[in-house]
């Protein structure tokens, strides 16, 4: 059995990193030689990003095409391994291009700090003392970050909730074109003496909430009957319904809306997870939903909607370190952390459109298991030209699986493989 003590392990280079998990796992050579080589190129960097790095897990950065966000088009980097989620985004993007493409609102981008006051007796009373100090807070806040008030951004606002038995502040902060989490973090964590002195009672936590509802973006976009089908539009009004009545059907609903979004999301260096606690908070608000809505325009189009918290940046984190996440925004031409919010909101709404037009005529199988076959022709040792031959053999047999593959795969005539 391993032993999971590897005492020291982080301290050693990367290449002996991984001899020590080769042996301590049973690696056999080919195993290791391929970490070996998959870390070649971005090793180093992968290395700088987190802890105990031993190789780096790379996942197909695609690029979606056809969109139109806010009058101007953009190509969308997307990093998935996901079978048809770029496709989608090109077809959906496609299908509403010439009716004007996507439009956006969104939020300036605030985020928001908690801080956990305990201890209290008065509630009441330390809520109000803490609002007669909302200047000094400000103040104390925008001292952590002298650059970022230079840029327009820094403390907005103050909120006192009453959580019983908690009193738990809400630092809001305009982050400008970053993410933002360190920036609160550091306002939430330097604010708390002050805010024990106000309060008397004693600071707990002192952290972001990823509910991220003050940066919101909405975006919408019409596709016409005449393109996709009044058929289609009544399909997807239905299948709209289904998720708005359902919680079940919802989460499913939403989690395609996020396959886009998340792949925008790392192919820019941004948190995936912020991204998904945000989306899915949001949408349990009042009882889980859909983060989507549909209806019919009184020329019998159809309106799809979005909105949802969109916690990106454009610097800070990785995605100033990670030079592939350089230049995915640079193939967007985003230079601001509101465009590329804008666009992943756009992204997630023709996502959704894509994956409830597929849902609501052919079924997804069709197209997304024939990209699938793909990768199980790939896990069953298929190569080159082969990988193709094999999936379509699978998808014209109904049979998606390994074993399948593997036998089309020896079933082969020698020259052909
Ligand atoms: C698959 O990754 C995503 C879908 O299930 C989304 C949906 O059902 O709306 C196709």
């Amino acid at each position: 059995m391993t032993n999971s003590r590897l005492p020291g392990l982080h301290n050693l280079p990367r290449a002996e990193r991984l001899t020590r998990v080769a042996q301590a796992a049973g690696l056999d050579a080919a195993a290791r030689a391929h970490l070996e080589a998959a870390a070649a190129h971005d090793g180093e960097i992968a290395d700088h990003l987190s802890e105990n790095v031993i190789s780096v897990m790379a996942v197909p950065l695609g690029v979606a095409t056809n969109l139109r966000v806010d009058g101007q088009d953009v190509l969308v980097p997307m990093a998935t391994e996901e079978s048809s989620v770029v496709a989608a985004v090109c077809n959906g993007a496609r299908a509403c291009r010439d009716a004007g493409g996507v439009v956006t609102e969104a939020d300036p981008p605030r985020m928001i700090a908690q801080v956990q006051v305990t201890g209290l007796e008065d509630l009441s009373a330390a809520r109000d003392a803490v609002l007669a100090r909302r200047d000094e807070i400000a103040a104390r806040c925008n001292a952590c970050d002298p650059v970022l008030v230079r840029l327009g951004g820094g403390f907005r606002d103050v909120e006192a909730r009453i959580v019983p038995p908690f009193l738990v502040l809400h630092l809001i902060v305009d982050v400008r074109d970053a993410m933002g989490a360190n920036t609160v973090n550091t306002m939430a964590e330097r604010i708390a003496p002050f805010v024990e002195e106000i309060t008397g009672g004693r600071v707990g936590l002192r952290i972001l909430s990823n509910l991220a509802d003050r940066r919101l973006v909405r975006a919408r976009a019409v596709w016409p009957a005449e393109v996709i089908g009044a058929d289609v539009v009544d399909g997807i009004l239905s299948a709209w319904a289904f998720a708005a009545a359902d919680p079940y059907r919802a989460a499913t609903h939403n989690k395609g809306i996020m396959n886009g979004i998340d792949a925008v999301g790392l192919a820019t260096g941004n948190d995936t997870r912020a991204l998904e606690a945000g989306a899915h908070a949001f949408a349990a608000q009042g009882g889980y939903g859909p983060l989507s809505s549909y209806e019919k325009t009184p020329q019998g189009d159809l309106l799809g909607r979005i909105e949802l918290p969109m916690p990106v940046g454009i610097v800070g984190g990785a995605t100033r370190a990670h030079p592939t996440a350089q230049a995915a925004l640079k193939i967007m031409g985003a230079t601001t952390a509101d465009r590329l919010a804008r666009v992943m909101a756009a992204v997630g709404l023709v996502q959704n459109f894509s994956a409830l037009r597929a849902l609501a005529t052919e079924g997804i199988q069709r197209g997304h298991m024939g990209l699938h076959a793909r990768n199980v022709a790939i896990a069953a040792g298929a190569t080159g030209a082969q990988i193709d031959r094999i999936a379509r053999a699978m998808v014209e047999r109904g049979e998606i699986r390994e074993n399948v593959a593997r036998t089309l795969l020896d079933e082969m005539p020698r020259k052909g493989r």
